[in-house]
This record gives C-alpha cells, sequence and structure tokens, in this order.
C-alpha cells in the first residue's frame, strides 16, 4: 500500500475581474480631504510610509485574491499599535469616513476590499507576538501576525497553531479570527470560537475593548469576545489576540484513499472517527473533477492506475509512531477488507505526505487558472453533500465544469463551478443562484460553512438566518457602529 508521488512546484494564480455593485447603503459618508490627510499623518507620527495614496501601489489591496472585487480606496493607513487604531477610528466616526479593516487579502467572499472608496486600514504592522505560556500553551500575539509566522514560532517550542488553511502564507490572525475560519484542523482541534481565548478590539468610537483574557474558563457574564469572532470587521477592528495552542503531534501520517461511491465515503468517514479516534487529524474531500483539475494545472502524477469518483485525504497526527502507525494499518487493512476503498497510498515522511497534501490544497489555485471561478462554501447534511455537485452538473450541462471538495469531515462542502470564460457572467450567476441558496437552505444548510459573508452573500443571508435574528444582528451592528464607518455593505443587508 506504498505508493510514491511526483514532486511539484507552486503556480501563481491568474484572476479574472468584476465589480459586484449591487447594493447600496442608506449611509452617508464624506469625502477624504487634505486636512484628513494630515490629521492621519499626524496620527502615524508623520512616518509617511505608513500612509499609502499613490493610485498604482493601491491597486493589490483595492482588489481581492479572486480579482473578482474591486474597490476605489484613495488611502491605505498601516497603524504600528492600538493608540492609532483606536485614534484613526475615533477621527473616522466623528468625520464619517468608512474603512475597510485588510489582513492579509486572502478572503473569499469580497469583505476585505472596499466596497467603494473608503480607507483601507491594513494590520500588516501589528505583527509582534507578545508572550508563550508552555504551561497552558497560550500565545498572545497581535492581530497582523501571518498564520505561517506562528507555526514558525510554535514549532521548535514543541506547539502549533490549532488551524490551518491553503492560504497560511498570507493571511493573518485578525483576518483568521474576524471570518472564523475553518480550514484543515477543525476536524481535530474545533473552531476559533473555542480556541480564541480572548482579544483585544477597537470599537468604531476608538474605544478599546480590553477582552484579552487568556483564563480558560470565565463566565462572568456575557462572552463579548465571541461577537467579533466571525464578524468579518462590521463590529470592531481586532488588534490582539490570545490563543490556545496544542503541542504539536511527532508522528504524522498522510493518506490518499480512493472511492468508488460516496457511499463508501460516508462509511470511511464513521471507520476513521471510531477506528483512529483522537489521532485522526484531518479528513478531506475531492472528487475526480479536482484530481483531473490539480493534474491540469500542477506537476503532479496520476495517483492511481484507475480514476475512481472519489478521494479522500487521511491525515492522522500523535505522538507514538508504533501506537500510531499500528492503529492506521488496523484501520486500512478493515476498510480494504470492507471495499470502502478501491485504491490507497499512505506517506510517512514529510516530503511523501507533501506532495499528496499538494493534491487537496492546490485544488484553489487550480481552479483559478481555469477562467472565471463560482464559489460556495456550504455546510451541508451528508447525505446531501454530493448530491449538490450532481444536481449542479445536470443543471449547468456544458456551460460549466463543476466540482466538489472540502472538509467532508465536518460536511462542509465547497461547490466551485469554472468556465473557460475570464469574465464573470450575471447569466451563470443567475443560473446558479438563488438555486443553490435554496437547496441549502431547504436542507437546513448553510450558506456559509466557513468563509463568511462579505459582500458576496450579504443579500442572501436570509436563506441561513431568520428574520428575527438579522434584526437581532442589526440592532447590534447599529449600537456598536452607529454611524456604520466599519465595513460598509458587508455581511448585513441595509
Ligand atoms: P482578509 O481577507 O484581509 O479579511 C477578511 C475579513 O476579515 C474582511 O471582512 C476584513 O475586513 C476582516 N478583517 C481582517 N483583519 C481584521 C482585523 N484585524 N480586525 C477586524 N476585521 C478584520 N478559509 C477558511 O475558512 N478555510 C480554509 O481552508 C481556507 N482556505 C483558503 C485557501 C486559499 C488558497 C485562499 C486564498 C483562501 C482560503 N480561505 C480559507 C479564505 C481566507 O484565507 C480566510 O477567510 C482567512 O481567514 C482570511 O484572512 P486574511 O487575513 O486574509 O483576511
Ligand atoms: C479550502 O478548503 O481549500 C478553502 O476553503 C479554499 C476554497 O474553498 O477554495
Ligand atoms: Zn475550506
Amino acid at each position: 500500500m506504498l505508493n510514491h508521488l511526483s514532486k511539484l512546484v507552486s503556480n501563481r494564480y491568474i484572476g479574472t475581474t468584476i465589480c459586484s455593485k449591487r447594493c447600496y447603503t442608506t449611509f452617508k459618508y464624506n469625502k477624504l480631504n487634505d486636512k484628513d490627510i494630515e490629521e492621519f499623518k499626524s496620527i502615524l507620527n508623520n512616518e509617511e510610509t505608513l500612509l499609502i495614496r499613490d493610485k498604482d501601489d493601491l491597486v493589490s489591496f483595492n482588489s481581492d485574491w479572486m480579482k473578482k472585487y474591486k474597490g476605489n480606496s484613495q488611502l491605505l493607513l498601516k497603524p504600528r499599535n492600538t493608540e492609532q487604531v483606536s485614534s484613526i477610528l475615533r477621527y473616522c466616526n466623528e468625520r464619517k469616513l468608512a474603512l475597510v479593516p485588510q489582513g492579509g487579502n486572502t478572503g473569499l467572499v469580497g469583505g476585505s476590499v472596499p466596497y467603494d472608496d473608503e480607507i483601507i486600514l491594513s494590520m500588516s504592522l501589528m505583527n509582534k507576538i507578545n508572550d508563550f505560556d508552555p504551561v497552558t500553551g497560550v500565545v498572545t500575539c497581535e492581530a497582523g501576525v501571518i498564520l505561517q509566522q506562528l507555526e514558525d514560532y510554535l514549532e521548535p517550542l514543541g506547539y502549533t497553531v490549532p488551524f490551518d488553511l491553503g492560504a497560511k502564507g498570507s493571511c493573518q490572525l485578525g483576518g483568521n479570527i474576524s471570518t472564523n475560519a475553518g480550514g484543515i484542523r477543525l476536524l481535530r482541534y474545533g473552531s476559533l470560537h473555542g480556541n480564541v481565548l480572548g482579544l483585544e478590539a477597537v470599537l468604531a468610537n476608538g474605544t478599546v475593548l480590553n477582552l484579552n483574557s487568556t483564563l480558560r474558563k470565565d463566565n462572568t457574564g456575557y462572552d463579548l469576545k465571541q461577537l467579533f469572532i466571525g464578524s468579518e470587521g462590521t463590529l470592531g477592528v481586532i488588534t490582539k489576540v490570545s490563543l490556545i495552542t496544542p503541542p504539536k503531534p511527532t508522528s504524522v501520517n498522510v493518506a490518499l484513499l480512493a472511492c468508488d461511491s460516496f457511499s463508501s465515503v460516508k462509511k470511511l468517514l464513521i471507520q476513521a472517527k471510531t477506528k483512529l479516534g483522537d489521532i485522526l487529524s484531518a479528513f478531506e474531500f475531492m472528487d475526480r473533477g479536482c484530481i483531473d483539475l490539480v493534474l491540469r494545472h500542477q506537476p503532479l502524477q496520476e495517483p492511481f492506475s484507475e480514476k475512481p469518483k472519489f478521494y479522500i485525504l487521511l491525515e492522522t497526527s500523535g505522538f507514538n509512531e508504533t501506537h500510531d502507525q499500528e492503529k492506521l494499518n488496523e484501520f486500512l487493512e478493515y476498510i480494504m477488507e470492507q471495499g470502502l476503498t478501491v485504491d490507497g497510498t499512505v506517506a510517512t515522511d514529510s516530503k511523501n505526505q507533501s506532495t499528496i497534501w499538494k493534491f487537496r490544497e492546490t485544488i484553489t489555485e487550480s481552479l483559478g487558472k481555469e477562467g472565471a471561478v463560482y464559489k460556495y462554501d456550504l455546510s451541508l447534511p451528508i447525505d446531501q453533500f454530493y448530491e449538490l455537485v450532481e444536481v449542479m452538473r445536470l443543471r449547468l450541462g456544458s456551460k460549466a465544469n463543476v466540482v466538489g471538495f472540502g472538509h467532508v469531515g465536518d460536511a462542509n462542502l465547497h461547490l466551485n463551478i469554472s468556465t473557460p470564460n475570464q469574465k464573470y457572467s450575471k447569466e451563470m450567476i443567475n443560473l446558479i443562484e438563488p438555486f443553490v441558496y435554496e437547496y441549502t437552505s431547504k436542507h437546513n444548510g448553510s450558506i456559509s460553512a466557513e468563509h463568511g459573508i462579505g459582500l458576496m452573500k450579504k443579500d442572501h443571508l436570509h436563506y441561513s438566518k431568520t428574520s428575527s435574528s438579522i434584526q437581532l444582528m442589526k440592532l447590534l451592528k447599529n449600537s456598536m457602529d452607529p454611524n456604520h464607518i466599519l465595513n460598509p455593505n458587508k455581511v448585513l443587508p441595509f
């Protein structure tokens, strides 16, 4: 059961453009003037490099990772500390100047770029790791720390970050928390709602809210930090974070398993959970369309002699190599005996493991090379998980390529529809939406499992939230940011 897969090289994503200005806020904002610029310079201690005003320099910050959403900001500010963030927000609130907090700008729902000409508040210089406690495993850092930077800091200390995503080289902790990012370790370590112990946030009026507890247990009333986890920069700017970090597993195995039916995938998941228990650290799903896609764009080789319909990337992580290997072997023998997998490969060394991971982690980038990509990130009951992919294939016929992948262990489907045409088309969107959202709502799923709502789905929120929930969300927004200066036109329809 041991194969060796080829080496690979990373490629750059080539994107396309769409300007999605369908819905308008009723809030009125002032236009930036010279006096504002002088005020921002003074707040930033007259460090000229902390203000970016050049049109060309602003291009990449005005456009999202997929090159799908474009803003028209004339100013980017790079505060160095919480006090500067607070002064900027206080001033913007008084002057009614809107702004969009920006982390690594890897978001996939148009939340991190201006809708119009909002000021971009870049958190990239607030990137200090302040403290790590080896007894509790709690790390405290600034919000602009890049996920990979934290992983590299923790590794020699024998700890790891409890979440991981393909965008780890660019995304920031503040962005991760603001989107309540999921990723490939959620199955093992749970969501950020559990792993973030505390945070510091600056409210729209400049008030610094210190919620930066490092306690695991604290039941003193409402857990206010939870409001900021997943609020996508609409309720405050996260400036500091305290996070639980688990010990880094010392024994890791990665397997790529092929199945010929989705019913086998479901049975495999049950067996992986029961037979591997606490060493199961990832259970990721890809259909054949994803493998074909990745093989078209990455220097990887066909993994198996046959081409079955479904693929599972399974990872175990533990601390006892012999024990973990034995458990994995027992599991593999069982699933082969039961015919749950039709082929497979296991990698115990890091080079081959990373090759297997490339099949999963380069899907997003490979999709970007196909043309325009319509991305849907859904939570669905497991029986509808793949059904929707098949339904969409029937619905779209030869007009588009439909693939399904995702965190099947968390019932999170990434439904991706691509067309060779580089331009996003309204006709294609109308063929997909609201159909996909209605289907998801009908089956009590969620229209955003992990990427958030951003600009893309704000008018579709009602498919996953009741009107009384949306009313309460609006009440919170109005009381915390009455002038709507924070990330206008995102998350909530006003
Ligand atoms: P940005 O994109 O800059 O911002 C995202 C949102 O957060 C915006 O609304 C922004 O205003 C707000 N924000 C950013 N920083 C702050 C702050 N300090 N305070 C307040 N608001 C802030 N997502 C997943 O959940 N799981 C995945 O597996 C995953 N994989 C990905 C793989 C690739 C290749 C790519 C490109 C993206 C992936 N994503 C994934 C989406 C994205 O990476 C995540 O949403 C990530 O958490 C965004 O972090 P960021 O720093 O880039 O935030
Ligand atoms: C992933 O799981 O790879 C990400 O969420 C990115 C994507 O959906 O494209
Ligand atoms: Zn994902």
